[in-house]
C-alpha cells in the first residue's frame, strides 16, 4: 500500500537508541531519521517507545512524543486495566524491533512462529496532527471488527477504509456512524489474535492487499496486542483491558416495543393492550421524543402525554410485570425560562466557543447547548436534572440518543440569537443552506489529512471541532468520547439514585469500554432486506467491541416495512441479545400484532427466546465475567472451517443454538450451513448430520429455523408473557448429545436485579446414560424445580433413577429423542439422574 499521502519514500522514519530492557518491559528513544516530511502536520523529532508485557496474553506498545504534548485519553475518562506485568519469557507474544542509529525503526509482534503485526519496512510517521502506522498482513487476511459501520462481518481485506468519527447518519453502507472502536481481530491458521489502538482522535483504518494502515488525526500510537488464541479469548483479553460488560437487569432480555411518532399516551396504552391481546410478549413500552413538551428533555407534553397519565401508564405496566423506558437527548434547549438550561448555564456546564461564549447548535428543540462532560459541575448538574425527572416519573431504564453529539447545523449557529428566535417544533424543513466556506487555514477545522468522513467538514452534523471544553481541550481531540462520557454520567446517576439496582441504559454513541456502562442499538437502519442481513454483522461487531447487549431496530426504522420483511425480521431479531422493534415517524405501523403472519412469527420466535431466557442470561453472565458475546458468528465457534469465515447469514446464541434466518424476499426455504456434528431441530427434534456443507431447510413465512448443537446442554424455562412470569416457571434441560452420546452445559442464576445478589453456577454433564448436576459456586436459592428433560438423540429410555432410587416420570419418544416429564428436581443440590 502506498501511504495515505503517497510520499513514504521521503518520510524518513525513525531511528531507535537508548535501549533498556527488563523481564517485563522494553524502552527506547526514537529520533527522526532525516529531514521532516511534514506530510500532514509537523513531524515530531523525539519519541519514546514503551513496551510492556501487561499479562501473559497482552502486550502494550506505546509510541508517544517525548515532550508529552499530544492529547491522550485521560485516566479520569477511561480507566484501562494495567495488568500485573508478565515475564516476557512466559508471554504468548513476543516483541522485536529493528533498532539502528540510521533509521529504519520498525517492530514486530509475534506468537510463536507467526508474525502477527509487522511495521518493518513501513516508516512510522508521527506528526502533531497525523500519525501513520502500517503493518504487513497476510494476503486475504480474515479481519473482523473496526467500526461502527454497517458492513459485512468479514472486512474486505483488499479494499476497506474504516473511518472513526462519530456521526449521526442513517445507515450508510461501509461509512462511519455513531461509535468508534479501533479494535480488530484476525483469524490466521485457525487461531485468533487482536489489536486495539487507544486513541480518541478521528482516524482512518485501511486494509489493502497485505496491509493494515492506521491514520489518526493526532494523539499517540498506543497499541495493545491480544494473543488469543480463540475468538472468545481475544474478546476476554480486550474487555479485561477496556472494561467488562456491565451487569444488566434480567428483564432487559425481554422483547421491547418502540416507535417515533406515537401521538399520545393513549395510543401507547393501546399498543400495550394489543400486544397482550395478540399473545405476544411485551416487556417494555418505550416512548420517543413525542412525550416531551417541545421535545425538551425532562418535560412532558401536557396535552398528549400529561405527566399524570404517564404515571398512570407506568403504574399499569408495573402491575403487569412490564417496564417503561423513555428517551433523553444530551442537547438542552437554550432558554432561560427552561429550568435545566438555566441551572446548567448558572453552573457553567456547557461547551464553549473559542471566545468563551456558549456554543449553541440545533437539535430537536431548536437552539441548544451541549453539556460539557469535562466541566467540573456537569455530571452533578446532569444527575440533579435526572433526579428531578425521576422524582416525577420513576422510569425503569434510559435511552440516550443523539450523543455523537448530533447537531443539525454546522458551527455555533445559534450564538447571539435572541431566545425568541428558537424555531418552533416541528420545524418546516427548508432546503439546506449553502455550506459555509471551508476555513482551510485552521487545521483543527480542516486538518491537512482528510479522514474519509463523508461530510464536507468534520464539524458537520456535530459540535464544531474548535469548540472548547472546560479543561481547555478542543472538541477535535475528544469528539469520539462524547457518548461514552454521557453514558458514564448517566450510569453514575442511576447507580447512586437506585443503589444496588442494575441500571439499564441504551446508548447510540459508544467508544471502547462503553460496554461497562451501556447497551447499544445499531441506530437508524432502513426497512430493507439488505439491512436485515447486515444487522447480524453489526451485532457480531459489537460482540467484539465488548458491548454484547446489542440489537438492530426490528422491522426497520426508516422506510415502510412490509408484512413479509417484518415477519422475517422478528424471526432473526428474537435472537438479538437486545430485542426491540422501532420505527420512524410517518412510517406504516409495524407493531408485531399488525399482521397475522407477523404475529404468528413473533409468538413462535419470541416463544423460543423466552424459553431460552435462562440460557441467554447464563451467556450474558459469561459476558460479565469474560466479555464473551452472546450472539456469535459461526467462525467464532468453528475457526477451522474455511466456509464460515465470512458467514454473517446465521447467528449462534452462545455456543449451543444455531439460528438460520431467511434474509431474502419471497424465499420459502433457506440454505443453511451446518458444521460437522449433530444438530437437532428445536421444534420436532429431527437431526441433521452436519457435514461442513449447506442444507436446504424449509422456511415457511412464520417459521424460524433453530437448531441445538449436539454436545451441549441448554437450560430453559417454560415461557410466559413477561420475563418475571417466566422466571416463576419450571426449568427444563435440553440435553443434545454428540456422536459419542455425551453433552455438557451450565446454568447461572441470581435475582436478576441487584448487584449484591446471591448467585449460583451449576454444571451439567451427560455420559453413559447419566446426567450429573453439580454445583460450582454460589448460594442463590433456585425456587423453581427442574421438571423436564429433553434428550435429543437419545431414545429407548424406560426408567429413571435419581441418585440410584427409581422415580415416577412420564417418558415419551419423538423423532429419536426422549422427553422425560413430571420430574420435581431441586436445582440447589447435586445429583445423578440415570436411565435404563
Ligand atoms: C434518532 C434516533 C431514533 C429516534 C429519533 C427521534 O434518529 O436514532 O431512534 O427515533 O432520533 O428521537
Amino acid at each position: 500500500m502506498a501511504t495515505a499521502h503517497g510520499c513514504s519514500a521521503v518520510c524518513p522514519g525513525y531511528s531507535a537508541g537508548s535501549i533498556s530492557e527488563s523481564d517485563t518491559e522494553f524502552f527506547a528513544q526514537l529520533t527522526l531519521a532525516g529531514p521532516p516530511c511534514n506530510a500532514y502536520g509537523t513531524d515530531i523529532e523525539n519519541l519514546t517507545l514503551n513496551v510492556r508485557f501487561d499479562t501473559m496474553n497482552r502486550l502494550h506498545v506505546h509510541i508517544q512524543d517525548f515532550a508529552n504534548q499530544q492529547y491522550q485519553i485521560p485516566e479520569s475518562v477511561i480507566v484501562l486495566d494495567r495488568g500485573s506485568g508478565a515475564d516476557k519469557k512466559t508471554s504468548s507474544l513476543n516483541f522485536d524491533c529493528t533498532h539502528s542509529s540510521t533509521g529504519g525503526f520498525g517492530f514486530k509482534v509475534s506468537r510463536g512462529a507467526q508474525v502477527l503485526f509487522d511495521t518493518t519496512g513501513h516508516p512510522l510517521i508521527f506528526e502533531d496532527q497525523y500519525i501513520e502506522v502500517t503493518s504487513s498482513l497476510p494476503i486475504n487476511a480474515n479481519i473482523y471488527g473496526i467500526g461502527e459501520t454497517p458492513d459485512h462481518f468479514r472486512r474486505d481485506p483488499n479494499n476497506t477504509t474504516k473511518t472513526l468519527w462519530n456521526r449521526d447518519a442513517a445507515d450508510p453502507f461501509r461509512q462511519n456512524v455513531y461509535g468508534s472502536h479501533s479494535v480488530y481481530m484476525e483469524l490466521r491458521d485457525d487461531q485468533f489474535h487482536g489489536v486495539y489502538l487507544h486513541n480518541s482522535h478521528g482516524m482512518d483504518i485501511a486494509l489493502s492487499s497485505g496491509m493494515i494502515q492506521y491514520r489518526t488525526l493526532g494523539g499517540t500510537a498506543d497499541l495493545y496486542f491480544f494473543g488469543g488464541s480463540t475468538a472468545l479469548d481475544v474478546i476476554d483479553q480486550y474487555t479485561e483491558l477496556v472494561g467488562r460488560p456491565n451487569r444488566i437487569p434480567y428483564w432487559s432480555l425481554g422483547f421491547h416495543n418502540c416507535r417515533y411518532g406515537y401521538k399520545s399516551v393513549y395510543e401507547v396504552d393501546g399498543v400495550i393492550a394489543n400486544y397482550s391481546k395478540a399473545g405476544i410478549p411485551l416487556e417494555a413500552a418505550w416512548t420517543d421524543i413525542d412525550y416531551m413538551d417541545q421535545t425538551r428533555d425532562f418535560t412532558f407534553d401536557s396535552i398528549n402525554f400529561p405527566l399524570s397519565e404517564m404515571q398512570r401508564q407506568l403504574a399499569y405496566l408495573h402491575q403487569h410485570g412490564q417496564k417503561m423506558i423513555l428517551i433523553t437527548d444530551p442537547a438542552i434547549q437554550v432558554n432561560m425560562s427552561y429550568g435545566p438550561y438555566a441551572r446548567g448555564h448558572r453552573q457553567d456546564v456547557f461547551i464553549k466557543n473559542a471566545d468563551g461564549s456558549e456554543y449553541i447548535g440545533q437539535v430537536w428543540p431548536g437552539y441548544t447547548a451541549f453539556p460539557d462532560w469535562f466541566a467540573p459541575r456537569a455530571a452533578s448538574w446532569w444527575g440533579d436534572e435526572l433526579g428531578r425527572y425521576f422524582e416525577q416519573l420513576a422510569i425503569d431504564g434510559m435511552w440516550i440518543d443523539m450523543n455523537e453529539a448530533s447537531s443539525f447545523c454546522t458551527g455555533s449557529c445559534g450564538s447571539g440569537k435572541p431566545e425568541s428566535e428558537v424555531p418552533p417544533f416541528p420545524w418546516t424543513l427548508d432546503p439546506p443552506p449553502p455550506h459555509r466556506p471551508l476555513s482551510t487555514n485552521n487545521t483543527f477545522l480542516v486538518p491537512p489529512y482528510a479522514i474519509h468522513n463523508p461530510e464536507t467538514e468534520l464539524s458537520d452534523k456535530t459540535i464544531e471541532t474548535i469548540a472548547r471544553h472546560a479543561n481547555g481541550v478542543i472538541e477535535y481531540h475528544v469528539h469520539n468520547l462524547y457518548g461514552y462520557m454521557e453514558s458514564k454520567a448517566t450510569y453514575d446517576f442511576l447507580v447512586n439514585y437506585r443503589p444496588n439496582r442494575r441500571p439499564f441504559i441504551l446508548s447510540r454513541s459508544t467508544f471502547a469500554g462503553s460496554g461497562a456502562l451501556v447497551s447499544h442499538w445499531t441506530g437508524d437502519n432502513a426497512a430493507t432486506w439488505r439491512d436485515l442481513h447486515l444487522s447480524a454483522a453489526s451485532v457480531f461487531d459489537f460482540g467484539i467491541f465488548g458491548i454484547p447487549m446489542v440489537g438492530a431496530d426490528i422491522c426497520g426504522f426508516n422506510g415502510n416495512t412490509t408484512e413479509e420483511l417484518c415477519a422475517r425480521w422478528i424471526e432473526l431479531g428474537a435472537f438479538y441479545p437486545f430485542s426491540r422493534s422501532h420505527n420512524a415517524i410517518g412510517m406504516v405501523p409495524q407493531e408485531l400484532y399488525r399482521w397475522d403472519v407477523v404475529a404468528e412469527a413473533s409468538r413462535r420466535a419470541l416463544g423460543v427466546r423466552y424459553s431460552l431466557l435462562p440460557y441467554f442470561y447464563t451467556c450474558y453472565q459469561r459476558s460479565v465475567e469474560r466479555g464473551w458475546p452472546i450472539a456469535r458468528p459461526l467462525v467464532f465457534e468453528f475457526p477451522s472451517v474455511p466456509a464460515v469465515v465470512d458467514n454473517d447469514r446465521q447467528l449462534m446464541v452462545g455456543g449451543g443454538i444455531l439460528v438460520s434466518p431467511v434474509l431474502v424476499e419471497s424465499a420459502t426455504s433457506v440454505d443453511a450451513f451446518f458444521p460437522a456434528g449433530l444438530w437437532y431441530d428445536w421444534y420436532d427434534y429431527s437431526v441433521i448430520k452436519g457435514a461442513d456443507d449447506n442444507v436446504r431447510l424449509n422456511a415457511p413465512l412464520e417459521h424460524i429455523n433453530v437448531h441445538v448443537r449436539g454436545g451441549k446442554i441448554v437450560p430453559a424455562q417454560v415461557p410466559a408473557m413477561t420475563t418475571s412470569r417466566s422466571r416463576e416457571n419450571d426449568f427444563y434441560l435440553i440435553v443434545a448429545v454428540d456422536k459419542h452420546g455425551t453433552s455438557a452445559g451450565d446454568l447461572y442464576v441470581d435475582d436478576g436485579e441487584t448487584f449484591d445478589t446471591a448467585s449460583r453456577w451449576m454444571q451439567f454433564s451427560f455420559a453413559n446414560s447419566t446426567l450429573k448436576i453439580r454445583q460450582c459456586s454460589g448460594q442463590y436459592n433456585v425456587a423453581q424445580p427442574l421438571s423436564m428433560l429433553v434428550f435429543l438423540g437419545v431414545s429407548a429410555i424406560s426408567a429413571v433413577t435419581i441418585n440410584g432410587a427409581r422415580v415416577q416420570a412420564n417418558v415419551s419418544v419423538s423423532n429419536g429423542s426422549t422427553i422425560v416429564n413430571g420430574l420435581n428436581i431441586d436445582l440447589n443440590g447435586e445429583l445423578d439422574i440415570s436411565f435404563v
